[in-house]
């Protein structure tokens, strides 16, 4: 039985505010959708923690955005998304999304040699998760992983180009680049801020695929499968919560979401 319905919002929680492009996305291409945002920002980072920690962490939220009334929940977290997404989908009785199947597909399609880099945190190159997604859909493609734990200290200080920011990106796209990737997975929600470095590193031959863009057009084609796309004629309305406010918070979480930070409240998930 469906126990939701259009007008309710939809949920989205991150490790932090790296989720924040998803909900912009959102926001651009399903604009009467209302959004409730949960950014765990006291716990990040989630990539170098347990399967198990971020599993709990992701029930919690979860959870918490199911006392909002959320009709739908977005992990806007690969990390999260590794640990936690069968176990969710499983648990609860509401349509849930990952971002890693929807960057995985796109990857199947804009790969020309079947060879795939992953880049991503600890948590989620240790997971297997991409490697999983995409077998699933080639079981010939050749994939390799690597964890970049540098890029998150490093979007969180701004510091998206420049020489030291490609000089690092270089050190770790290094062994993938060698075997000759053609398409690179940015599988963690800071990656896609470092998207013109990255290339620069990578290469013009490089195709970068992020779940951006996949995943909200999966979300779509979800709420208009299950008759959950909102009717109504008004924009709909951005609720931010996090569970702290660290000092960048401003110049970070507006660099992720494009826009204003407004009604954001702290709040300590149970
Ligand atoms: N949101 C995380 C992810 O996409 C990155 C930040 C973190 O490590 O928590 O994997």
């Amino acid at each position: 039985m469906k126990t939701q319905n259009t007008s309710q919002p939809i949920g989205v929680f991150d490790s932090g505010l790296g989720g924040l492009t998803i909900v912009r996305e959102i926001r651009r291409a399903l604009p009467k959708e209302s959004i409730v945002y949960f950014g765990d920002m006291a716990r990040l980072p989630y990539g170098t923690k347990s399967r198990e920690q971020i599993l709990a962490y992701s029930i919690q939220n979860t959870l918490f955005l199911i006392k909002r009334k959320v009709k739908a929940v977005v992990i806007a977290c690969n990390s999260s998304s590794s640990a936690a997404y069968s176990f969710l989908k499983r648990h609860f009785n509401l349509p849930i999304l990952d971002v890693i199947e929807p960057a995985a597909e796109r990857a199947s399609v804009e790969t020309r040699s079947g060879r795939i880099g992953v880049i991503a945190t600890r948590a989620t190159v240790t997971s297997g998760a991409y490697e999983k997604a995409l077998k699933k859909l080639n079981p010939h493609f050749k994939i390799l992983a690597g964890a970049c734990p540098l890029f998150v200290p490093l979007v969180e200080e701004g510091w998206f180009d420049g020489k030291i920011t490609e000089d690092i990106a270089a050190a770790y796209l290094k062994p993938l680049l060698q075997k000759k990737v053609d398409t690179l997975i940015l599988g963690c929600t800071h990656y896609p801020l470092l998207r013109e470095s990255i290339q620069k590193v990578a290469g013009p031959r490089v195709r970068l695929v992020d779940s951006i863009k996949p995943t909200v057009q999966k979300l779509e084609s979800l709420l208009d499968k299950k008759g959950l796309r909102c009717r109504s004629g008004r924009k709909g309305s951005l609720k931010i919560f996090v569970s702290d406010k660290p000092g960048n918070f401003i110049r970070l979480g507006e660099g992720f979401l494009g826009e204003k930070l407004k009604s954001v409240k702290v709040v300590r998930p149970k």
